[in-house]
Protein backbone atom coordinates (compact mmCIF):
# COMPACT_ATOMS: atom_id res chain seq x y z
CA UNK A 1 0.00 0.00 0.00
CA UNK A 2 1.66 3.77 -1.01
CA UNK A 3 0.39 5.85 1.40
CA UNK A 4 0.69 10.21 0.16
CA UNK A 5 1.43 12.06 3.52
CA UNK A 6 0.85 15.58 4.13
CA UNK A 7 2.68 17.99 6.60
CA UNK A 8 1.91 21.61 7.06
CA UNK A 9 1.55 21.91 11.00
CA UNK A 10 4.62 24.62 11.58
CA UNK A 11 7.39 25.82 9.35
CA UNK A 12 7.79 23.52 6.49
CA UNK A 13 5.91 22.20 3.71
CA UNK A 14 6.32 18.39 3.38
CA UNK A 15 4.75 16.00 0.76
CA UNK A 16 5.83 11.78 1.27
CA UNK A 17 5.07 8.66 -0.55
CA UNK A 18 6.06 5.38 1.51
CA UNK A 19 5.42 1.71 0.40
CA UNK A 20 3.89 -0.73 3.35
CA UNK A 21 4.87 1.75 6.16
CA UNK A 22 8.65 0.85 5.45
CA UNK A 23 10.40 2.19 2.14
CA UNK A 24 10.07 5.35 1.16
CA UNK A 25 9.39 6.20 -2.90
CA UNK A 26 9.45 9.92 -2.38
CA UNK A 27 10.20 12.71 -0.10
CA UNK A 28 9.75 16.25 -0.25
CA UNK A 29 10.15 19.21 2.41
CA UNK A 30 9.92 22.57 1.31
CA UNK A 31 11.71 24.46 4.72
CA UNK A 32 10.85 28.26 5.39
CA UNK A 33 13.78 28.76 7.47
CA UNK A 34 15.01 31.86 5.67
CA UNK A 35 12.02 33.57 5.67
CA UNK A 36 11.18 32.70 9.40
CA UNK A 37 14.48 33.47 10.54
CA UNK A 38 14.39 37.76 9.89
CA UNK A 39 12.23 37.57 12.80
CA UNK A 40 14.06 34.88 15.12
CA UNK A 41 11.58 32.21 15.10
CA UNK A 42 8.21 31.04 13.26
CA UNK A 43 5.42 33.67 12.33
CA UNK A 44 2.21 31.82 12.44
CA UNK A 45 0.66 33.79 9.71
CA UNK A 46 3.75 33.70 7.55
CA UNK A 47 3.84 30.39 7.92
CA UNK A 48 0.01 29.92 6.71
CA UNK A 49 0.51 31.95 3.69
CA UNK A 50 3.68 30.18 2.83
CA UNK A 51 2.22 26.82 3.09
CA UNK A 52 -0.50 27.88 0.86
CA UNK A 53 2.20 28.66 -1.85
CA UNK A 54 4.60 25.75 -1.44
CA UNK A 55 1.56 22.74 -0.83
CA UNK A 56 0.64 22.16 -4.46
CA UNK A 57 4.21 22.24 -6.02
CA UNK A 58 5.47 19.92 -3.16
CA UNK A 59 2.73 17.56 -3.50
CA UNK A 60 3.08 17.52 -7.29
CA UNK A 61 7.11 16.48 -6.57
CA UNK A 62 5.98 14.01 -4.09
CA UNK A 63 3.16 12.16 -6.68
CA UNK A 64 5.02 12.19 -9.42
CA UNK A 65 7.94 11.26 -8.37
CA UNK A 66 6.40 8.32 -6.95
CA UNK A 67 4.45 7.15 -9.81
CA UNK A 68 1.61 9.55 -10.37
CA UNK A 69 -1.61 9.67 -8.42
CA UNK A 70 -2.57 6.36 -9.88
CA UNK A 71 0.20 4.55 -7.76
CA UNK A 72 -1.32 6.51 -4.16
CA UNK A 73 -3.46 4.44 -2.60
CA UNK A 74 -4.24 6.40 0.52
CA UNK A 75 -4.09 10.08 2.00
CA UNK A 76 -2.51 10.90 5.87
CA UNK A 77 -2.24 14.18 6.40
CA UNK A 78 -1.33 16.06 9.81
CA UNK A 79 -4.29 17.27 11.63
CA UNK A 80 -2.39 18.46 14.79
CA UNK A 81 -1.15 19.23 16.85
CA UNK A 82 0.73 22.42 15.66
CA UNK A 83 -0.52 25.94 14.32
CA UNK A 84 -3.81 26.07 13.49
CA UNK A 85 -4.23 28.17 10.10
CA UNK A 86 -0.62 25.79 9.01
CA UNK A 87 -2.22 22.95 9.65
CA UNK A 88 -5.67 23.88 7.94
CA UNK A 89 -3.65 24.29 4.25
CA UNK A 90 -2.95 20.62 4.83
CA UNK A 91 -6.19 19.28 5.92
CA UNK A 92 -7.80 20.92 3.34
CA UNK A 93 -5.55 19.70 0.69
CA UNK A 94 -5.74 16.37 1.76
CA UNK A 95 -9.19 16.34 1.66
CA UNK A 96 -9.78 17.74 -1.65
CA UNK A 97 -6.93 15.36 -3.07
CA UNK A 98 -9.13 12.27 -1.68
CA UNK A 99 -12.36 13.74 -3.14
CA UNK A 100 -11.00 13.87 -6.08
CA UNK A 101 -8.80 10.96 -6.60
CA UNK A 102 -11.48 8.86 -4.41
CA UNK A 103 -9.05 7.52 -2.01
CA UNK A 104 -9.32 6.75 1.93
CA UNK A 105 -8.19 9.95 4.28
CA UNK A 106 -6.71 9.30 7.45
CA UNK A 107 -5.48 12.33 10.46
CA UNK A 108 -2.15 12.01 11.98
CA UNK A 109 -0.99 13.02 15.23
CA UNK A 110 2.20 15.20 14.42
CA UNK A 111 3.61 13.28 17.78
CA UNK A 112 2.85 10.28 16.18
CA UNK A 113 4.36 10.99 13.27
CA UNK A 114 8.13 12.01 15.11
CA UNK A 115 7.60 8.51 17.06
CA UNK A 116 7.42 6.20 14.19
CA UNK A 117 10.24 7.97 11.49
CA UNK A 118 12.16 5.38 13.45
CA UNK A 119 10.58 2.98 11.27
CA UNK A 120 11.94 4.00 8.06
CA UNK A 121 15.38 3.22 9.07
CA UNK A 122 17.78 0.02 8.55
CA UNK A 123 16.74 -1.65 11.78
CA UNK A 124 13.57 -0.46 13.18
CA UNK A 125 12.01 -1.13 16.39
CA UNK A 126 10.02 -2.84 18.05
CA UNK A 127 7.33 -3.08 20.40
CA UNK A 128 7.36 -2.08 23.09
CA UNK A 129 9.90 1.22 23.28
CA UNK A 130 10.67 3.64 25.22
CA UNK A 131 9.93 7.42 22.37
CA UNK A 132 11.57 10.38 23.72
CA UNK A 133 10.35 13.00 21.39
CA UNK A 134 12.03 16.17 21.22
CA UNK A 135 10.58 18.88 18.72
CA UNK A 136 10.27 22.91 19.32
CA UNK A 137 7.26 22.61 21.09
CA UNK A 138 7.20 19.04 22.23
CA UNK A 139 9.76 17.04 25.23
CA UNK A 140 7.90 13.80 26.46
CA UNK A 141 8.64 10.45 27.30
CA UNK A 142 6.43 7.82 26.15
CA UNK A 143 5.80 4.04 26.30
CA UNK A 144 4.92 2.85 22.92
CA UNK A 145 3.08 -0.47 23.34
CA UNK A 146 2.02 -0.76 19.97
CA UNK A 147 1.21 1.18 16.33
CA UNK A 148 -1.45 3.77 18.20
CA UNK A 149 -0.96 2.85 21.41
CA UNK A 150 0.68 5.15 23.61
CA UNK A 151 1.40 6.06 27.17
CA UNK A 152 2.85 9.20 28.23
CA UNK A 153 5.29 8.88 31.38
CA UNK A 154 6.51 12.23 31.40
CA UNK A 155 6.70 15.56 29.72
CA UNK A 156 8.37 19.27 30.36
CA UNK A 157 6.71 21.79 33.02
CA UNK A 158 8.03 24.65 30.83
CA UNK A 159 10.23 25.23 27.76
CA UNK A 160 10.84 22.30 25.13
CA UNK A 161 14.05 21.01 24.38
CA UNK A 162 14.08 22.82 21.05
CA UNK A 163 12.83 25.68 22.82
CA UNK A 164 15.55 25.53 25.07
CA UNK A 165 17.99 25.92 22.29
CA UNK A 166 16.25 28.50 20.00
CA UNK A 167 15.85 30.65 23.33
CA UNK A 168 19.42 30.00 24.11
CA UNK A 169 20.78 30.71 20.61
CA UNK A 170 18.64 33.98 20.52
CA UNK A 171 20.12 35.28 23.61
CA UNK A 172 23.86 34.39 22.22
CA UNK A 173 23.13 35.87 18.97
CA UNK A 174 22.69 32.69 16.93
CA UNK A 175 20.32 32.19 14.09
CA UNK A 176 17.24 30.48 14.03
CA UNK A 177 16.54 27.36 14.34
CA UNK A 178 19.23 27.79 17.48
CA UNK A 179 19.46 23.89 17.63
CA UNK A 180 21.67 23.72 14.10
CA UNK A 181 23.41 26.79 15.22
CA UNK A 182 24.51 25.56 18.90
CA UNK A 183 25.31 21.75 17.76
CA UNK A 184 27.27 23.19 15.11
CA UNK A 185 29.22 25.48 17.16
CA UNK A 186 29.72 23.00 20.46
CA UNK A 187 31.62 20.56 18.34
CA UNK A 188 34.84 22.64 19.01
CA UNK A 189 33.79 23.50 22.44
CA UNK A 190 34.38 22.23 26.05
CA UNK A 191 31.17 20.65 27.67
CA UNK A 192 32.75 20.72 31.10
CA UNK A 193 34.04 24.56 30.76
CA UNK A 194 30.52 26.18 32.58
CA UNK A 195 28.26 24.54 34.74
CA UNK A 196 24.77 24.98 34.00
CA UNK A 197 22.20 23.45 36.34
CA UNK A 198 20.67 20.66 35.80
CA UNK A 199 16.98 20.96 35.77
CA UNK A 200 15.14 18.71 39.03
CA UNK A 201 11.60 18.54 38.92
CA UNK A 202 10.38 17.52 42.41
CA UNK A 203 7.96 14.41 42.76
CA UNK A 204 8.14 13.80 39.10
CA UNK A 205 11.70 12.49 38.03
CA UNK A 206 10.78 11.83 34.46
CA UNK A 207 9.03 15.28 33.75
CA UNK A 208 11.50 18.04 32.28
CA UNK A 209 11.85 21.65 33.48
CA UNK A 210 14.41 23.98 31.31
CA UNK A 211 13.59 27.59 32.08
CA UNK A 212 16.13 27.38 34.88
CA UNK A 213 18.96 26.49 32.49
CA UNK A 214 17.55 29.24 30.05
CA UNK A 215 17.61 31.93 32.93
CA UNK A 216 21.35 30.59 33.90
CA UNK A 217 22.49 30.94 30.46
CA UNK A 218 20.41 34.69 30.65
CA UNK A 219 23.13 35.42 33.98
CA UNK A 220 25.81 34.31 32.31
CA UNK A 221 26.04 36.38 29.54
CA UNK A 222 24.40 39.38 31.35
CA UNK A 223 27.58 39.17 33.68
CA UNK A 224 30.30 37.78 31.29
CA UNK A 225 29.14 39.24 27.46
CA UNK A 226 28.73 37.28 25.11
CA UNK A 227 32.31 35.58 24.18
CA UNK A 228 33.80 34.85 20.45
CA UNK A 229 35.92 32.34 19.33
CA UNK A 230 36.71 29.32 21.93
CA UNK A 231 34.38 31.24 24.38
CA UNK A 232 31.83 30.65 22.52
CA UNK A 233 31.89 27.52 21.57
CA UNK A 234 32.70 26.26 24.76
CA UNK A 235 29.71 28.01 25.96
CA UNK A 236 27.22 26.30 23.61
CA UNK A 237 28.86 23.36 24.41
CA UNK A 238 28.46 23.93 27.82
CA UNK A 239 24.53 24.71 27.67
CA UNK A 240 24.09 21.80 25.43
CA UNK A 241 25.67 19.33 27.69
CA UNK A 242 22.90 20.46 30.53
CA UNK A 243 19.90 19.73 27.88
CA UNK A 244 20.99 16.89 26.43
CA UNK A 245 22.28 15.32 30.00
CA UNK A 246 19.18 15.66 31.27
CA UNK A 247 16.93 14.14 28.09
CA UNK A 248 19.14 10.96 27.84
CA UNK A 249 19.37 10.15 32.01
CA UNK A 250 15.46 10.65 31.86
CA UNK A 251 14.90 8.44 28.43
CA UNK A 252 17.52 5.93 30.41
CA UNK A 253 15.59 6.09 33.52
CA UNK A 254 12.55 5.54 31.59
CA UNK A 255 13.45 2.52 30.19
CA UNK A 256 14.87 0.85 32.96
CA UNK A 257 11.96 1.68 35.30
CA UNK A 258 9.29 0.39 32.92
CA UNK A 259 11.87 -2.15 31.57
CA UNK A 260 11.26 -1.58 28.01
CA UNK A 261 14.64 -3.03 25.87
CA UNK A 262 14.70 -0.14 22.97
CA UNK A 263 15.00 3.69 23.14
CA UNK A 264 13.79 5.46 20.44
CA UNK A 265 14.73 9.54 20.07
CA UNK A 266 12.40 11.41 17.87
CA UNK A 267 12.13 15.02 17.03
CA UNK A 268 14.45 17.59 15.29
CA UNK A 269 16.30 17.50 18.62
CA UNK A 270 17.22 13.77 17.61
CA UNK A 271 19.17 15.19 14.67
CA UNK A 272 21.30 17.01 17.63
CA UNK A 273 24.78 15.32 17.35
CA UNK A 274 25.67 15.47 21.00
CA UNK A 275 22.37 13.82 21.90
CA UNK A 276 23.06 10.80 19.19
CA UNK A 277 26.31 10.56 20.83
CA UNK A 278 25.55 10.61 24.58
CA UNK A 279 22.82 8.14 24.03
CA UNK A 280 24.87 5.56 22.07
CA UNK A 281 27.68 6.02 24.69
CA UNK A 282 25.38 5.23 27.55
CA UNK A 283 23.21 2.73 25.96
CA UNK A 284 26.57 0.90 25.76
CA UNK A 285 26.79 0.27 29.43
CA UNK A 286 23.78 -2.17 29.10
CA UNK A 287 23.62 -5.39 27.27
CA UNK A 288 19.58 -5.21 26.88
CA UNK A 289 19.03 -1.65 25.52
CA UNK A 290 18.96 -0.66 22.18
CA UNK A 291 18.76 2.90 20.38
CA UNK A 292 17.17 3.17 17.65
CA UNK A 293 17.70 7.33 15.96
CA UNK A 294 15.96 7.83 12.68
CA UNK A 295 18.30 9.61 9.75
CA UNK A 296 18.95 13.58 10.71
CA UNK A 297 16.39 14.78 7.77
CA UNK A 298 14.05 12.09 8.79
CA UNK A 299 14.10 13.73 13.01
CA UNK A 300 12.84 17.17 12.13
CA UNK A 301 9.75 17.69 10.54
CA UNK A 302 8.80 15.79 7.12
CA UNK A 303 5.72 13.91 5.67
CA UNK A 304 7.76 10.20 4.92
CA UNK A 305 6.59 9.94 9.06
CA UNK A 306 3.13 11.13 8.51
CA UNK A 307 2.41 8.60 5.56
CA UNK A 308 4.08 5.71 7.92
CA UNK A 309 1.77 6.76 10.74
CA UNK A 310 -1.04 6.97 8.41
CA UNK A 311 -0.72 3.57 6.71
CA UNK A 312 -1.08 1.79 10.06
CA UNK A 313 -3.97 4.26 11.28
CA UNK A 314 -5.90 2.86 8.16
CA UNK A 315 -5.04 -1.06 8.64
CA UNK A 316 -6.80 -0.40 12.24
CA UNK A 317 -9.39 0.63 10.19
CA UNK A 318 -9.53 4.39 10.95
CA UNK A 319 -10.85 6.81 8.03
CA UNK A 320 -11.53 10.70 7.83
CA UNK A 321 -14.63 12.36 6.79
CA UNK A 322 -14.99 15.49 4.47
CA UNK A 323 -15.57 17.23 7.80
CA UNK A 324 -12.06 16.71 8.93
CA UNK A 325 -10.91 19.80 10.96
CA UNK A 326 -7.10 21.12 12.45
CA UNK A 327 -7.17 19.96 15.68
CA UNK A 328 -4.24 22.13 17.39
CA UNK A 329 -3.94 20.82 20.94
CA UNK A 330 -4.17 17.21 20.11
CA UNK A 331 -3.30 15.18 22.72
CA UNK A 332 -1.39 12.09 21.83
CA UNK A 333 -3.12 9.10 23.84
O1 LIG B 1 10.47 18.39 14.97
P1 LIG B 1 10.82 19.74 14.51
O2 LIG B 1 11.47 19.88 13.14
O3 LIG B 1 9.57 20.69 14.52
C1 LIG B 1 8.63 20.63 15.55
O4 LIG B 1 7.77 19.74 15.54
O5 LIG B 1 8.79 21.48 16.47
O6 LIG B 1 11.80 20.38 15.62
C2 LIG B 1 12.30 21.66 15.49
C3 LIG B 1 13.24 21.92 16.66
C4 LIG B 1 13.77 23.35 16.71
O7 LIG B 1 13.64 23.82 18.03
C5 LIG B 1 15.24 23.20 16.34
O8 LIG B 1 16.09 24.15 16.95
C6 LIG B 1 15.54 21.80 16.83
O9 LIG B 1 14.39 21.05 16.55
N1 LIG B 1 16.69 21.21 16.16
C7 LIG B 1 17.84 20.91 16.78
C8 LIG B 1 18.72 20.43 15.78
N2 LIG B 1 18.06 20.43 14.59
C9 LIG B 1 16.82 20.92 14.84
N3 LIG B 1 18.19 21.02 18.07
C10 LIG B 1 19.43 20.64 18.40
N4 LIG B 1 20.35 20.19 17.51
C11 LIG B 1 20.03 20.05 16.20
N5 LIG B 1 20.92 19.59 15.33
ZN1 LIG C 1 7.81 18.19 14.54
Amino acid sequence: MNVLGIETSCDETAAAVVEDGRRIRSDVVSTQIEIHRRWGGVVPELASRNHVVQIMPVVDEAVTRAGGPAAVDAIAVTSGPGLVGALLVGVQVAKALAAAWEKPLVQVNHLEGHLLAAFLGEEPPTFPFLGLVVSGGHTSLYEARAFGDYRLLGQTRDDAAGEAFDKGAKLLGLPYPGGVAIDRLARAGDAKAIRFPRAIVKGADLDFSFSGLKTALLHHVRGHGVPEGQGLADLCASYQEAIVGALVQKAFRAARRFQLPTLVLAGGVAANGRLRAAAAERAAGYEDLRVVVPAPRLCTDNAAMIAVAGTHALERGLRAGADLNADPAWRLQ
